[in-house]
């Protein structure tokens, strides 16, 4: 089965299944501080597992593009990558364990045509937060899995979520697949044998985890479930890893090509190159931009780490805007854009080659100097040489010198105020809260395009935006710096909203009738067929209509005071607002 017929086969069953199938989510989440990227399919569903209609409806599928990049020191090895694409299938407030349960066993034995003798599952042993799942056993049993094929695992195994560190979340039964095809799998599942490798999870989210640690029953039940693709296809077909499916083999056969030589004799570089290159290929598709901070700081690293090991296998041209053809074959075909911005990924991959090529062979030069390494060292190489520092720990752990990362944190934050990214910190974040004053931002988010359009020009469109409790940060379309008159301009246009205290609604409609009606759409973002459409104010006092998920407050009265704080720009061409409610 090839990567492509197991996607298409999964949104064709449960949407069989009276699933509506969602488009993938852009992977720089929408109004969430806390992560960097899209992580899992449950993501960007927040608002609507938090109780928010849905313009799709209560069945959904999709197969979501995702990013972790936690464990970008890990690739290399045979299981870790950074892109990957997650299939799942969600009920809000609808069906329940029963359901999901006896359609995850139907897909797996009728469609991908597994043997039960082959399964094994998990389900959650219970303890002080939440009894044991008896109930997903029993379904699981009646379906035909043996009971030593089922074993209850812990909290650490067997329960999923919070996503961040509030939020929906619960116990989940996992589904294993006996990986070896010449030996038969042990009549009893043991959860530690690593010849079992698990493919779906079904999350039964019934608890909201809230900010003292402690799990409330959610009012809206939810079933989440995910299914890792580049996994699932590897075990279907036989492969010891994903490097050798239909997801990665045409990129390591560029790589042979390009550097002459083996796949077999250098896993550890082709699987860093392919991983990265993959990853950065998609970044760009979303345009972001290689930079020194957040989203664009990791792309950085990503290239540049490629390009590195790159220099390692011989390679000596500039040889990312070769691989990138690879990519983009395999993946065309459902994410039309990383075909469609092949101009800017190209571009952005040959300066950033360029840019390091330049600065490499120098660093590398200094770097062979030293025999051992201070923050200020490596803060040198950063700042002078564009090394990033994760380059440099890697580099000095491969000559055997320590390096002094505290030291070099120092030097850092007196020299900027620089990415939170460099420290993992970023990633263990809550996601949006739906609390009422991140609700509010929102709602003043609104407030405000629609203001910039007023005082700038209809050009003004939203890049990015990104809500906590305390602030919004606001990116748009805009050449020029803002004047502290339109700055005052843009204040008063939203704090006059506020004032006249004006009801906010939705409405879902298809796509085309919000287009008719001039609502707002997020720049880039993808839309299914159906969406809900915010308005502020009413009749012939319509102050903002935005495409947008929610949640938002019910009138503009309880907003406040609206002050911006700070406009400057984000990149070229694109101006980043920070603005409060007092
Ligand atoms: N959200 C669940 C996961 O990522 C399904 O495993």
């Amino acid at each position: 089965m090839t990567s492509s017929e197991l996607r298409k086969l999964f949104l064709r069953f449960f949407n069989k299944k009276g699933h509506k199938i969602i488009p993938s989510a852009s992977l720089i989440p929408e109004n969430d501080p806390t992560v960097l990227f899209t992580t899992a399919g449950m993501h960007p569903l927040v608002p609507f597992l938090l109780g928010e209609k849905h313009p799709s409806g209560k069945r959904l599928t999709s197969a979501q593009k995702c990013i972790r990049t936690v464990d970008i020191d890990e690739v290399g090895d045979d299981t870790h990558n950074t892109f990957f694409e997650m299939l799942g299938n969600w009920s809000l407030g609808d069906y329940w364990k029963e359901d999901a349960i006896k359609w995850s066993y139907e897909f797996l034995t009728k469609e991908l045509k597994i043997s039960t003798e082959k399964l094994a599952v998990s389900c959650f042993a219970g303890d002080d937060d939440a009894p044991k799942d008896k109930e997903s056993a029993e379904i699981w049993e009646g379906l035909g899995i043996k009971k030593e094929r089922i074993a209850f695992l812990p909290k650490e195994d067997n329960w999923w979520g919070p996503a961040g560190q509030t939020g929906p979340c619960g116990p989940d039964t996992e589904m294993f697949y006996w990986k070896l095809n010449d030996t038969s799998a042990p009549e009893e599942f043991d959860p530690k044998d690593k010849n079992w490798v698990e493919i779906w999870n079904d999350v039964f989210m019934q608890y909201i985890k809230t900010e003292d640690g402690k799990y409330i029953p959610a009012k809206q039940k939810n079933v989440d479930t995910g299914m890792g693709l580049e996994r699932t296809i590897a075990v279907l077909n036989g492969k010891e890893n994903v490097y050798e499916t239909d997801l990665f083999l045409s990129i390591i056969k560029k790589i042979e090509e390009l550097s002459g030589k083996k796949y077999e004799e250098n896993k550890k570089a082709f699987r860093i190159i392919a991983d990265h290159v993959k990853t950065s290929a998609f970044l760009l598709a979303s345009e972001i931009e290689p930079s020194n901070l957040g989203r664009g700081y990791i792309l950085r690293r990503l290239i540049r780490r490629a390009i590195r090991y790159g220099k390692q296998l011989g390679i000596k041209e500039n040889f990312i805007v070769k691989i990138y053809p690879a990519v983009a074959e395999i993946y065309a075909d459902f994410y039309n854009e990383i075909k469609n911005k092949k101009d800017f990924i190209l571009k952005q991959f040959e300066t950033e080659e360029e840019k390091f090529e330049k600065i490499l062979e120098i660093g590398l030069r200094e770097f062979e100097k030293l025999d051992k390494i201070s923050g200020k060292d490596a803060f040198l190489l950063y700042q002078s040489f564009g090394f990033p520092i994760e380059i440099t720990e890697e580099l000095a752990k491969e000559k055997g010198i320590s390096i002094n990362i505290e030291e070099f944190k120092e030097e850092f934050k007196k020299h900027q105020e620089l990415s939170q990214t460099a420290s993992a910190g970023m990633f263990k974040g809550g996601l949006a809260d739906a609390s009422l004053e991140t609700t509010k931002l929102h709602t003043a988010a609104h407030l405000m395009l629609a203001g910039l359009r007023k005082v700038l020009g209809e050009n003004v469109v939203q890049k990015g935006s990104n809500i906590t409790a305390e602030r919004l940060r606001f990116d748009f379309l805009h050449s020029e710096k803002m004047t502290g008159e339109q700055i005052r301009d843009v204040e008063n246009f939203v704090n006059g909203i506020i004032k006249k205290d004006l009801t906010v609604s939705f409405e879902e409609m298809t796509l085309g009738k919000a287009k008719e009606l001039g609502a707002m759409g997020v720049f880039e973002s993808k839309y299914g067929e159906n969406v809900k459409v915010y308005t502020v104010g009413s009749g012939d006092n319509i102050a903002s209509r935005e495409i947008c998920g929610g949640p938002h407050v019910e009138r503009t009265g309880v907003l406040g005071h609206f002050k911006i704080q700070k406009e400057e720009s984000s990149s070229s061409g694109v101006r980043r607002i920070k603005a409060v409610l007092e």
